[in-house]
């Protein structure tokens, strides 16, 4: 009979795993294994420690349902998202850089025309952002799907509210010139969920729970490598301290502010209005 000692745990414990079908499925779980006792042998983890960690992750498994993902929210908050993002797209420079998908992305949105609100009417200054999806080489694409998605004036996301209607949320389609136009309101920073599990670890600490203000964008169009990424505003609060390490200084745009007049989808203001400018750039495939 072999033996169980403090010592020889994790090899037995890894060779176990290592019987896994699949080979990649082999490699991450006994490279799991090793870091989390190492882990476990570094911080002299205890029994009552570790029933914590269990209680806490039962919670945040309790919590989520379709829509919420406070696992996404828990590994966006320890930087691991960003990590893996960073780690699975080493665009070229020059490139539109990636980051967090976040968990309120919410599938089937509805397909708007060139420059048409997204935002119904929702209270805010109204948003134009525009400009031209292309290739790396400077190649225009045209019939691309931008998946927008973003909050409301209050911080809040239409996966976070009973509303049976999308709601800030759309797809538009690059034109033949591979310009797009999205008529939205401005978004303004806002409070990452703070009443599940990942609030109750933040409150321990002196983390901020904030995001600075952003638009979230989804391209995913063939022949090239999918994109999920953010703009955010200029200036705008949090942009040092994103609470979700999402933020990349590429992805910050200016506003241009305008006074009451013509906007850009042919109709007039009657209220002061701001515009921002992106060209996308897509990786190829390859
Ligand atoms: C978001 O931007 O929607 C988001 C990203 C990560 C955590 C929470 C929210
Ligand atoms: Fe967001």
């Amino acid at each position: 009979m072999q033996l169980v000692t403090e010592d020889n745990i994790t090899e037995l414990a890894k060779a176990r795993w290592a019987t896994a079908h699949d080979a990649r499925t082999r490699e991450l779980l006994t490279g799991l294994i090793q870091h989390l006792h190492d882990f476990a042998r570094e911080t002299r983890l205890t029994e009552a420690e570790w029933m914590a960690a269990i209680q806490w992750l039962k919670a945040t498994g309790q919590i989520s349902d379709e829509k919420r993902e406070e696992f996404i929210l828990a590994s966006d908050v320890l930087g691991l998202s960003m990590l893996v993002v960073q780690l699975n797209h080493r665009f070229d420079r020059g490139a539109t850089p990636a980051t967090v998908l976040g968990p309120f992305h919410i599938d089937g949105s509805p397909e708007l025309e060139y420059a048409a609100d997204m935002s119904e009417e929702l209270p805010g200054v109204p948003l134009f952002v525009s400009g031209t999806v292309r290739s790396l080489d400077g190649t225009p694409v045209s019939g691309a799907i931008l998946d927008v998605w973003q909050a409301d004036e209050d911080g809040a996301y239409e996966a976070q509210l009973p509303v049976e209607e999308a709601r800030l949320r759309a797809k538009y389609t690059t034109r033949e010139d591979g310009t797009y136009c999205i008529r939205t309101i401005a978004p303004k920073g806002y409070s990452i969920p703070m009443d599940g599990p990942v609030g109750q670890l933040i409150r321990q600490t002196e983390i901020s729970h904030f995001r600075p203000a952003h638009v979230h964008f989804l391209l995913n169009v063939p022949g090239f490598r999918p994109l999920i990424t953010h703009l955010f505003e200029e200036g705008a609060e949090y942009l040092d301290s994103d609470v979700v390490f999402g933020t990349k200084q590429e992805l910050v745009v200016g506003y241009e502010h305008h006074e009451p007049g013509p906007t850009p989808d042919g109709a007039t203001s009657l209220v002061p209005w701001v515009s921002a400018t992106y060209d996308f750039v897509l990786q190829p495939v390859g």
